[in-house]
């Protein structure tokens, strides 16, 4: 991504999260209190998104616009999101349930789990961490929106840490950082970032892991995608142009495993597999129920959780 600048992936996909918020089927799979903090975020960006806010996602007639777009470059990827984020959500919920007692986001962008979440579990230490450039924005559009209605990141177990995963000693800025416990049992969570960094750098995010962990059970939930048949790492769907488009904002996608190597991949690193869910996961999971299985739905990025080998050996 553009050193100065915040991630256009990370603002995509707020917007996306309020289309998806709107739609009269899929709606309901949006937490009211996701779609309110995004419209915030998109709102914050500048006067052009603001426009394209309130003319492509507010007006109904703007829609099919909106859709046809999607089918063109990337079907179903907006669906996709919400509900990766649905599934790492409940990957929260369930390792709080089991004893979490701090959860680290890294490269959150304008994501709402640690800004929901913190309040009903207040012995939960959440810290959002991200490039400066990308986390500046959404500080300063969460303090505007405190200013209105007393909601804000004011709470003690809600932490912002900049961090960028490129630069060397951001373990030392995790461990040194207000809220950090290293002995506290810890998710760590990934999403949409690991295929931005290269693999020397999702190597230092393991061992960082590790580093920063006083012993304490540790699980980590990403997502990833695998090299495809070209040998590049992509969705298993989508045209030319959104390659080109995420190679002028600097956001190409530089790392991704099979899934199939992934079990000898994690080991090597102190960790196991717990799970991969993929599309069809998303689709039984949430579309089926809510009779909404016919919603195109993009395939190619898989979320995994993976436990310490300690916290395996306990299980
Ligand atoms: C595709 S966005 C995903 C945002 C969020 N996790 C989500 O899924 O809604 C990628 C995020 O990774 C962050 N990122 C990219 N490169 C980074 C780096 N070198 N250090 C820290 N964060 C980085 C961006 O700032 C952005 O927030």
């Amino acid at each position: 991504m553009k050193a100065d600048a915040p991630s256009a992936t990370a603002y995509l996909i707020a917007t996306s999260t309020l289309f998806v918020a709107a739609d009269p089927f899929a709606g309901r799979l949006i937490p009211a209190r996701a779609a309110e903090l995004s419209a915030h975020f998109v709102e914050a960006r500048s006067r052009a998104a603001r426009w394209a806010h309130e003319t492509l996602l507010r007006r109904k007639g703007a829609r099919p616009f909106v859709s046809a777009l999607e089918r063109l470059t990337l079907p179903g990827i907006q669906l996709h999101y919400a509900l990766r984020k649905l599934y790492l959500e409940e990957t929260t919920r369930a390792a709080i349930a089991d004893g979490i007692r701090q959860v680290v986001i890294f490269g959150a962008g304008y994501d709402t789990l640690a800004l929901r979440l913190h309040g009903a579990f207040p012995g939960v230490q959440f810290i959002e961490t991200d490039h400066p450039a990308t986390q500046r924005r959404k500080i300063h559009a969460l303090a505007a929106h405190a200013r209105r209605d007393a909601h804000g990141p004011a709470a003690t177990n809600l932490r912002f840490l900049p961090l960028d995963l490129t630069r060397r000693g951001f373990a030392d800025a995790l461990l040194n950082s207000d809220g950090y416990r290293a002995d506290a049992p810890t998710l760590f969570i990934a999403e949409g970032l690991l295929m931005y960094l290269a693999p020397a750098e999702v190597d230092a995010l393991f061992r960082t892991m590790r580093d920063c962990s006083d012993g304490a059970p540790i699980r980590f939930a990403f997502t990833f995608m695998e090299p495809q048949a070209d040998g590049r790492v992509n969705f298993l769907t989508r045209s030319r142009a959104v390659d080109a488009w995420l190679s002028w904002r600097r956001e190409a996608f530089k790392w991704g495993i099979g899934r199939g190597e992934l079990p000898a991949y994690l080991a090597a690193r102190g960790f196991a597999l717990r799970e991969i869910a993929t599309h069809e996961t998303f689709r039984r999971r949430y579309l089926e129920p809510e009779a909404l299985a016919h919603l195109p739905l993009a395939a190619g990025e898989y979320v995994c959780v993976a436990g310490d080998l300690d916290e395996w050996g306990k299980r």
